[in-house]
């Protein structure tokens, strides 16, 4: 079975963290969508490394990572990456596959991401200008570029098709990229290094992810599936337009890695004990005052991608369990449970509420000018969490938050993640 862990809120939850602390009960790993636009930190032995591209279970050697059809590559973020873990002393070759079907992001769709995001104004979506929009609108649009590709004899000629036809849109858009930086290469330098990029891609293991995944799953062998993002970034049941361009629910892993959803196993849904976002649009919770900014002076809420301020707020019930019945999750793991450590009192949104009547379900637009949230306040446990090695030495505070979560959404919370560490994890 394929089983799936995936972010409930706006991303950066702590996917990374847990995915390499579940590897060892699986034998292959498998981003199924996004790019690098995701931020995945993974802590073990006074040691930080932050994934973008490469599946979180690369640290374990006896683990296959596959990069799914369904993901989207920057060639050149790629091996950053994968230079960046040599240089740590591993090989990350030896244990990564790559998809033949996962489409290419060109360096023009990186200059048309930023061309499109200036040109918007105030109304500008926070995009991580990785090119994901433009990269997947290619997709969509039929006209994309393969990891296949890359062999072929007409490749050079295919890239620079589709180049012209971004610079001429890039143009046309009156966006001047001469002085614009690409991770602080200009256009034209990036673009040869992506070049150089391409060239090492051949010696990757580049394979049918989705015909070596079936036969893997019909010979008993255990998949878990990564998930980039979250839902309520997901492009058709997210805060749109404020979200990202691919399916980052569970739907997602069917389509991402080519697997039948009769093969889905346990789907485990990861949350934070409050809430954050990076980038624009609406966040209910939102705290502007000085509750917001110790949640993110101490849940070090700044992006993994691009370092930016993530925005903090209360936990969301409303949205929790939106997110909960789109993805079919059975299992809740709740994160950086001690990064409200210090507050006496903690609040959670349990409804929303419009014009002072409280509102069922979800609304079409999450829009923050009409939506009241309504709280219920806790105790907090305002202790340190250093000496608990198990949900059941939890203090009596943090219980009572944790089934209070429970109930409301109707399932257990099986883990909880206590500091950024592997080993800060208590399980049930
Ligand atoms: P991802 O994108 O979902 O993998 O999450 P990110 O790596 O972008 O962001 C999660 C951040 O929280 C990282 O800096 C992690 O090291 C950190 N983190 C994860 N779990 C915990 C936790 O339980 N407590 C604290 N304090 N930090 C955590
Ligand atoms: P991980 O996997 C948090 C946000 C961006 C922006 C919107 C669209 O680390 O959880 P895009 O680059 O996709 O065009 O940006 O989505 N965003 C993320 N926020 N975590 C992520 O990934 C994100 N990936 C994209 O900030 O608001
Ligand atoms: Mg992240």
């Amino acid at each position: 079975m394929v089983d799936v862990i995936l972010g409930l809120q706006w991303g950066d939850e702590g996917k990374g963290k847990i995915v390499d602390v579940f590897t060892p009960q699986y034998d292959i790993i498998a981003r199924f969508q996004g790019g690098p636009n995701a931020g995945h930190t993974i802590i073990f032995d006074g040691r930080k490394f932050v994934l973008h591209t490469i599946p979180s279970g690369i640290f374990h050697r006896q683990t296959l990572n596959v990069i799914g059809n369904g993901v989207i590559i920057d060639p050149f973020i790629l091996f950053k990456e994968i230079d960046s873990l040599r240089e740590a002393g591993m090989e990350p070759r030896e244990n990564l596959l790559v998809s033949r079907r996962a489409h290419l992001i060109l360096p023009s769709h990186r200059l048309m991401d930023a061309a499109l995001e200036s040109g918007k104004g105030s109304a500008k979506i926070g995009s991580t200008l990785k090119g994901i929009g433009p990269a997947y609108t290619d997709k969509y649009g039929r006209n994309g570029l393969r990891v296949g590709n890359i062999t072929s004899d007409s490749f050079t000629q295919r890239y620079e098709l589709l180049k012209s036809e971004h610079l001429e849109v890039i143009r046309h858009a009156g966006f001047d990229y001469s002085s614009h930086l690409l991770d602080g290469l200009n256009f034209e330098n990036y673009e040869k290094r992506w070049f150089e990029s391409i060239a090492r891609m051949r010696d990757l293991k580049i394979i049918d992810s989705e015909i070596f995944l079936n036969d893997n799953l019909d010979k008993g062998k255990r998949v878990l599936a990564e998930g980039a993002q979250g839902t309520l970034l997901d492009v058709d049941f997210g805060s749109y337009p404020f979200v990202t361009s691919s399916n980052t629910i569970t739907a997602g892993v069917c389509s991402g890695l080519g697997i039948s959803p009769h093969r889905v196993g346990k789907i485990f849904g990861i949350f934070k004990a409050y809430c954050t976002r990076v980038g624009s649009g609406p966040f209910p919770t939102e705290l502007h005052d000085v509750f917001g900014e110790r949640l993110r002076t101490g849940g070090n809420e700044f992006g993994s991608t691009t370092g930016r301020p993530r925005r903090c707020g209360w936990l969301d019930l409303p949205a929790l369990k939106y997110s909960v019945m789109l993805n079919g999750v059975d299992s809740l793991i709740m994160m950086k449970a001690d990064v409200l450590n210090p507050f006496p009192e903690i609040n959670i949104c349990t409804d929303y509420s419009i014009d002072g009547e409280n509102m069922e379900g979800f609304p079409f637009e999450l829009s923050d000018e009409n939506i009241k949230p309504v709280y219920k306040e806790m105790k907090g446990w305002n202790t340190t969490l250093e000496g608990c090695t198990s949900v059941n030495g939890m203090p009596d505070a943090l219980s009572d938050y944790v089934k209070y979560i429970e109930d409301a959404v109707g399932l257990p919370i099986d883990i909880v993640s206590v500091g950024p560490d592997r080993l800060q994890t208590l399980q049930r």
